[in-house]
Protein backbone atom coordinates (compact mmCIF):
# COMPACT_ATOMS: atom_id res chain seq x y z
CA UNK A 1 0.00 0.00 0.00
CA UNK A 2 1.32 3.36 -0.80
CA UNK A 3 1.90 5.31 2.08
CA UNK A 4 1.25 9.26 2.16
CA UNK A 5 4.07 11.77 2.50
CA UNK A 6 2.50 14.25 5.46
CA UNK A 7 5.15 16.53 5.63
CA UNK A 8 4.13 20.13 5.51
CA UNK A 9 6.41 22.43 3.84
CA UNK A 10 4.80 25.57 4.56
CA UNK A 11 6.13 24.83 7.94
CA UNK A 12 9.26 26.11 6.73
CA UNK A 13 8.75 27.59 3.65
CA UNK A 14 6.93 30.50 5.27
CA UNK A 15 10.58 31.22 7.33
CA UNK A 16 12.03 31.51 3.72
CA UNK A 17 12.10 35.07 2.41
CA UNK A 18 10.51 35.46 -1.38
CA UNK A 19 9.62 38.57 -3.44
CA UNK A 20 6.13 39.07 -4.34
CA UNK A 21 4.84 39.13 -8.16
CA UNK A 22 1.71 39.33 -9.93
CA UNK A 23 1.63 37.06 -13.13
CA UNK A 24 -0.64 38.55 -15.60
CA UNK A 25 -1.86 37.20 -19.16
CA UNK A 26 -4.63 38.11 -21.45
CA UNK A 27 -6.38 34.65 -22.68
CA UNK A 28 -7.07 34.19 -26.02
CA UNK A 29 -10.89 35.90 -26.07
CA UNK A 30 -8.88 38.66 -24.74
CA UNK A 31 -10.17 38.63 -20.74
CA UNK A 32 -6.81 39.61 -18.68
CA UNK A 33 -6.04 37.62 -15.76
CA UNK A 34 -3.77 37.78 -13.29
CA UNK A 35 -2.94 36.33 -9.39
CA UNK A 36 -0.26 36.75 -7.13
CA UNK A 37 2.70 34.69 -7.38
CA UNK A 38 5.85 34.18 -5.00
CA UNK A 39 7.32 30.83 -6.59
CA UNK A 40 9.17 32.68 -8.84
CA UNK A 41 12.98 32.30 -9.77
CA UNK A 42 15.29 32.49 -12.93
CA UNK A 43 16.47 28.67 -14.17
CA UNK A 44 18.68 29.36 -17.21
CA UNK A 45 21.20 32.00 -18.47
CA UNK A 46 21.23 30.61 -22.02
CA UNK A 47 18.64 30.33 -23.71
CA UNK A 48 17.00 32.57 -20.84
CA UNK A 49 14.21 31.10 -18.90
CA UNK A 50 11.99 31.72 -15.69
CA UNK A 51 9.67 29.78 -13.87
CA UNK A 52 6.70 30.22 -12.07
CA UNK A 53 4.71 27.82 -10.30
CA UNK A 54 0.65 27.69 -9.97
CA UNK A 55 -1.96 25.92 -8.19
CA UNK A 56 -3.66 23.27 -10.69
CA UNK A 57 -6.78 25.15 -9.65
CA UNK A 58 -6.14 28.91 -10.12
CA UNK A 59 -7.61 30.01 -13.64
CA UNK A 60 -4.76 31.62 -14.56
CA UNK A 61 -3.13 27.72 -14.90
CA UNK A 62 -6.04 26.83 -17.83
CA UNK A 63 -5.43 30.31 -18.84
CA UNK A 64 -1.71 30.50 -19.69
CA UNK A 65 -1.88 26.43 -20.92
CA UNK A 66 -4.38 28.02 -23.43
CA UNK A 67 -2.43 31.18 -24.55
CA UNK A 68 1.01 30.31 -24.15
CA UNK A 69 2.14 33.82 -22.46
CA UNK A 70 2.70 35.42 -19.25
CA UNK A 71 3.99 38.43 -17.70
CA UNK A 72 6.13 38.17 -14.24
CA UNK A 73 5.46 41.70 -12.19
CA UNK A 74 8.07 42.41 -9.62
CA UNK A 75 5.94 44.33 -6.46
CA UNK A 76 7.45 47.33 -4.83
CA UNK A 77 7.11 47.52 -1.22
CA UNK A 78 4.01 50.21 -2.17
CA UNK A 79 2.51 47.87 -3.95
CA UNK A 80 1.15 45.31 -0.98
CA UNK A 81 -2.20 46.36 -1.62
CA UNK A 82 -1.99 44.98 -5.31
CA UNK A 83 -0.79 41.86 -3.80
CA UNK A 84 -3.97 41.32 -2.07
CA UNK A 85 -5.84 42.38 -4.54
CA UNK A 86 -4.92 39.66 -6.51
CA UNK A 87 -4.83 37.06 -4.54
CA UNK A 88 -7.87 37.31 -2.78
CA UNK A 89 -10.66 39.44 -5.21
CA UNK A 90 -12.80 38.07 -6.92
CA UNK A 91 -11.23 37.18 -10.42
CA UNK A 92 -13.34 39.69 -12.95
CA UNK A 93 -12.54 42.20 -10.46
CA UNK A 94 -8.91 42.15 -9.99
CA UNK A 95 -8.21 44.71 -12.95
CA UNK A 96 -10.81 47.58 -11.76
CA UNK A 97 -8.67 50.70 -11.12
CA UNK A 98 -5.30 49.84 -11.35
CA UNK A 99 -3.11 51.08 -14.00
CA UNK A 100 -1.33 49.34 -16.58
CA UNK A 101 -0.19 48.88 -20.40
CA UNK A 102 -0.07 46.18 -22.93
CA UNK A 103 3.49 44.13 -23.38
CA UNK A 104 4.82 42.77 -26.10
CA UNK A 105 3.33 39.26 -25.40
CA UNK A 106 -0.53 41.19 -25.11
CA UNK A 107 -0.03 40.62 -21.02
CA UNK A 108 -0.84 43.40 -18.88
CA UNK A 109 2.45 45.64 -17.41
CA UNK A 110 1.53 46.67 -13.89
CA UNK A 111 2.54 50.42 -14.03
CA UNK A 112 4.87 51.22 -10.79
CA UNK A 113 6.33 47.71 -10.32
CA UNK A 114 10.05 47.54 -9.61
CA UNK A 115 10.18 45.79 -13.50
CA UNK A 116 8.74 43.28 -15.79
CA UNK A 117 9.71 40.16 -17.42
CA UNK A 118 7.00 39.60 -20.60
CA UNK A 119 7.58 35.88 -21.48
CA UNK A 120 6.28 33.00 -24.02
CA UNK A 121 5.22 29.84 -22.65
CA UNK A 122 8.45 27.49 -23.28
CA UNK A 123 6.92 25.05 -21.37
CA UNK A 124 4.65 23.33 -18.49
CA UNK A 125 4.46 20.22 -16.68
CA UNK A 126 2.56 19.40 -13.84
CA UNK A 127 3.60 18.79 -10.51
CA UNK A 128 1.34 17.31 -7.88
CA UNK A 129 -1.19 19.89 -7.45
CA UNK A 130 0.49 22.68 -9.24
CA UNK A 131 1.50 23.34 -12.49
CA UNK A 132 5.40 24.69 -13.45
CA UNK A 133 5.28 26.98 -16.21
CA UNK A 134 8.82 27.81 -17.82
CA UNK A 135 8.40 31.50 -19.38
CA UNK A 136 11.36 32.62 -22.77
CA UNK A 137 11.71 36.53 -21.66
CA UNK A 138 11.02 38.07 -25.12
CA UNK A 139 11.02 41.40 -23.21
CA UNK A 140 12.12 42.80 -19.71
CA UNK A 141 12.69 46.11 -17.71
CA UNK A 142 13.24 46.60 -14.01
CA UNK A 143 14.28 49.40 -12.18
CA UNK A 144 15.99 49.63 -8.57
CA UNK A 145 12.82 50.25 -6.44
CA UNK A 146 12.61 48.31 -2.77
CA UNK A 147 11.01 45.19 -3.43
CA UNK A 148 8.32 43.56 -1.78
CA UNK A 149 8.91 40.56 0.43
CA UNK A 150 7.03 38.29 2.08
CA UNK A 151 8.15 36.75 4.88
CA UNK A 152 6.23 34.74 7.64
CA UNK A 153 2.60 35.60 6.69
CA UNK A 154 3.61 39.18 6.46
CA UNK A 155 4.87 41.89 3.79
CA UNK A 156 7.98 43.42 4.64
CA UNK A 157 11.32 45.23 2.68
CA UNK A 158 14.83 45.43 2.32
CA UNK A 159 15.85 48.06 5.15
CA UNK A 160 19.90 47.02 5.28
CA UNK A 161 22.64 45.19 4.25
CA UNK A 162 23.53 41.86 5.61
C1 LIG B 1 1.88 36.62 -0.90
C2 LIG B 1 1.14 35.56 -1.71
C3 LIG B 1 1.87 34.68 -2.50
C4 LIG B 1 1.22 33.70 -3.27
N1 LIG B 1 1.96 32.87 -4.06
C5 LIG B 1 1.34 31.96 -4.84
C6 LIG B 1 2.09 31.13 -5.71
O1 LIG B 1 3.33 31.20 -5.80
N2 LIG B 1 1.41 30.25 -6.51
C7 LIG B 1 0.04 30.14 -6.44
O2 LIG B 1 -0.53 29.32 -7.16
N3 LIG B 1 -0.70 30.91 -5.61
C8 LIG B 1 -0.09 31.81 -4.82
N4 LIG B 1 -0.82 32.61 -3.99
C9 LIG B 1 -2.28 32.43 -3.92
C10 LIG B 1 -2.97 33.05 -5.10
O3 LIG B 1 -2.60 34.40 -5.32
C11 LIG B 1 -4.50 32.98 -4.95
O4 LIG B 1 -4.87 31.72 -4.48
C12 LIG B 1 -5.11 33.21 -6.27
O5 LIG B 1 -5.08 34.56 -6.58
C13 LIG B 1 -6.49 32.67 -6.41
O6 LIG B 1 -6.81 32.88 -7.78
P1 LIG B 1 -8.06 32.18 -8.48
O7 LIG B 1 -9.25 32.84 -7.84
O8 LIG B 1 -7.89 32.51 -9.90
O9 LIG B 1 -7.94 30.72 -8.16
C14 LIG B 1 -0.19 33.59 -3.22
C15 LIG B 1 -0.93 34.49 -2.41
C16 LIG B 1 -0.27 35.46 -1.68
C17 LIG B 1 -1.08 36.43 -0.82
Amino acid sequence: MKRENTIDIRAVMRYFADGVTIVTGVSRKGDLFGITVTSFTSVSLSPPLVLVCIANSASATKMIKDSRRFCVNLLTADQKDLSERFAYVEESKRFLGVKYKIGRTGSPILEDSCGYIDCTLFKWTKAGDHTIFLGNPIDVYAEGKLPLIYYNRGYYTICDNA
